[in-house]
């Protein structure tokens, strides 16, 4: 679906006020104009946040092997995913949930192992038709201690998300003083040096419940900041900048961050500063096509899809943007100084069961060139507003929702979305910078008539004379045939790395771990300091470019 000379020009201008530059190719019908004069804000390594919730095979099976194990470990932590963590951006890993934090009590995991008490999981009951074990029964072998180690191991940061819903406030400012208060200060760390590790944990991110607008708590608006302001009125600080997460918005609930805003404005603005961050939920699920909004019958499977539930996936994710616009907008009524900013600290894809690789994983879901897809698209948007969204987390880490890893006892393997989250890497630390697309829509059908989605969407960041232009072509069956130019510099050299399979359900199994990949793609030289790249269809690409 080619776009006319007048079209393309005038998406280009509409997108970016860009004085375009003299097109190098005939045949290019896409274009990128990277404008290095308008930044946006710095990429956060954050925003390759992880989570880990003590839910299916998540912990039990995923991460914890256990000391003894004869699958290779580092105190009793699966060495894969160590070692897979370590090529990755280093960020913060969430834990122990998700609806599972508003049943926990950090006390269960601490102390000796053996004599830890094995309690209900949360999620029992979606565990009824599945085998008893470690999910459904917590033995809370893994704990605060155990949890900090992995993320030192991987290289990560935790981010502890606090029982508001079952447990009083006493406890959350007890498990900061647990890891928080100085060697030997308190009867807690001394409890924590017990555990094997004297030294306090320094946690800085903290999650003042989750969802509390449904599984921790169907608590109001109004009812929940009233929680939010008693579980923080106090909290020791033991000289570490305590970054705060409130309990945000399902979606596009606006509604719920309006009232949670004003309600606590009505006690002074103030009562924002010490609000860190807004926690933004967004699973993309749907792929009726408008058939259904029902949560069960809506959804698709993970790996038997058809074209257009490919496209109309990647436009359930596309709505990031939107979310993020809005409730930025929305916090801004009351949070005029910009204090708060966003933290999507669940997304991703969620599919029907069926595609597990065992059984006692609960929403585990395989992971095709679809979910890279998507990863990459979520990311790039988060770049686009690196000056609101200061973290994000993935749901959830291996065994589950969009996972970088799947594992079964002594098996493991990295899905396309691990390939995509260390291809993206090189963004970090760099300055995201505006870049305009412009290039033909697609097309599918829905059940009332068409949708539409992007011909080629991304973003781009530099470091010094470096670009990273990242991007990704949704359409099945074109490649999209680009001009890539950069205000305010020329292109002197690029190279190009993609993730494009020739069939859209492709995915790594433990038998074919290297089924879908990055490969170097071949760059022609610029011409006149325009590069001319050709994105191939149903990819995720990354374009590194050298400035002049
Ligand atoms: O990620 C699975 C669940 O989805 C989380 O526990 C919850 O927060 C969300 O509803």
């Amino acid at each position: 679906m080619p776009v006319n000379r007048r079209e393309f020009l005038s998406l280009a201008i509409a997108g970016s006020a860009v004085a375009l530059m003299p097109r190098a190719s005939r045949a290019a019908d896409t274009r990128i104009d990277v404008l290095l004069d308008e930044p946006i804000g710095p990429i956060a390594p954050n925003l390759y946040g992880h989570f880990v919730e003590h839910l299916g095979g998540v912990v039990y099976d995923g991460i914890w092997v256990g000391e003894g194990s004869k699958i290779p470990n580092a105190n009793g932590i699966r060495q894969a995913i160590i070692d897979h963590m370590r090529r990755l951006p280093p960020a913060v890993i969430r834990w122990p949930g998700g609806c599972f934090a508003d049943s926990y009590d950090w006390r269960d995991g601490v102390g000796p192992r053996s004599a830890r008490a094995t309690r209900t999981n949360f999620w029992v009951n979606d565990m009824t038709s599945r085998p008893d074990g470690p999910a459904t029964y917590d033995p809370n072998r893994f704990g605060t201690n155990e949890f900090v180690r992995f993320c030192r191991l991987a290289g990560g940061e935790p981010y502890l998300a606090a029982n508001v819903r079952s447990l009083p406030a006493r406890d959350f400012y007890q498990w900061v003083e647990y890891c928080n208060s100085p060697a030997g200060s308190t009867t807690l760390a001394e409890l924590r040096a017990a555990g094997g590790d004297r030294e306090p944990f320094r946690v800085r991110y903290w999650g003042v419940g989750n969802e509390s607008w449904g599984c921790g708590g169907n608590f109001t608006p109004e009812e929940y900041a009233t929680e939010y302001r008693r579980f923080t009125a106090w909290l020791p600080r033991y000289g570490v900048d305590l970054a705060l997460i409130g309990s945000g918005p399902n979606a596009g609930d606006l509604a719920w961050t309006r009232r949670f805003f004003t309600s606590m404005a009505e006690r002074g603005e103030g009562r924002l500063a010490g609000l860190w961050g807004w926690a933004l939920h967004h699973y993309s699920w749907n792929v009726s096509r408008g058939a259904t909004t029902d949560w069960n019958a809506g959804k698709g499977d993970a790996v038997a899809f058809t074209p257009d539930e490919w496209y109309e996936l990647l436009n359930e994710a596309d709505r990031m943007e939107g979310l993020i616009t809005g409730h930025w907008a929305v916090m801004g009524e009351a949070d005029r100084r910009r204090r708060v900013k966003l933290v999507v600290d669940e997304w991703g894809a969620w599919y029907r069961p069926g595609t597990e690789v065992a059984p006692t994983h609960l929403f585990g879901q395989q992971s095709t060139m679809r979910d890279a897809l998507l990863a990459a698209l979520t990311l790039d948007t988060f770049h686009r507003h690196a000056e609101k969204v200061a973290m994000a987390n993935v749901a959830q880490l291996i065994n589950c929702l969009h996972s970088l890893f799947l594992a079964h006892e002594d098996r493991f393997v990295a899905t396309p979305t691990f390939h995509v989250f260390e291809m993206y890497g090189g963004h970090v630390g760099g300055q995201s910078v505006r870049a305009a697309f412009s290039a033909p829509r697609v097309s599918y059908d829905r059940v009332n008539g068409k949708g539409a989605l992007w011909g080629l969407a991304g973003s781009a960041s530099v470091k010094g004379r470096t670009l990273t232009l990242t991007a990704v072509n949704p359409a099945i069956a074109e490649p999209r045939e680009t001009e890539i130019a950069v205000r305010g510099a020329s292109i002197v050299n690029a190279r190009a790395t993609t993730i494009a399979a020739t069939d859209i359900h492709a995915h790594n199994t433990f038998d074919r771990p290297d089924a879908v990949r990055p490969r170097e793609d071949r760059v022609d030289s610029p011409r006149g300091g325009v590069l001319t790249y050709r994105f191939p269809p149903a990819s995720v690409t990354r374009v590194t470019l050298d400035l002049a």
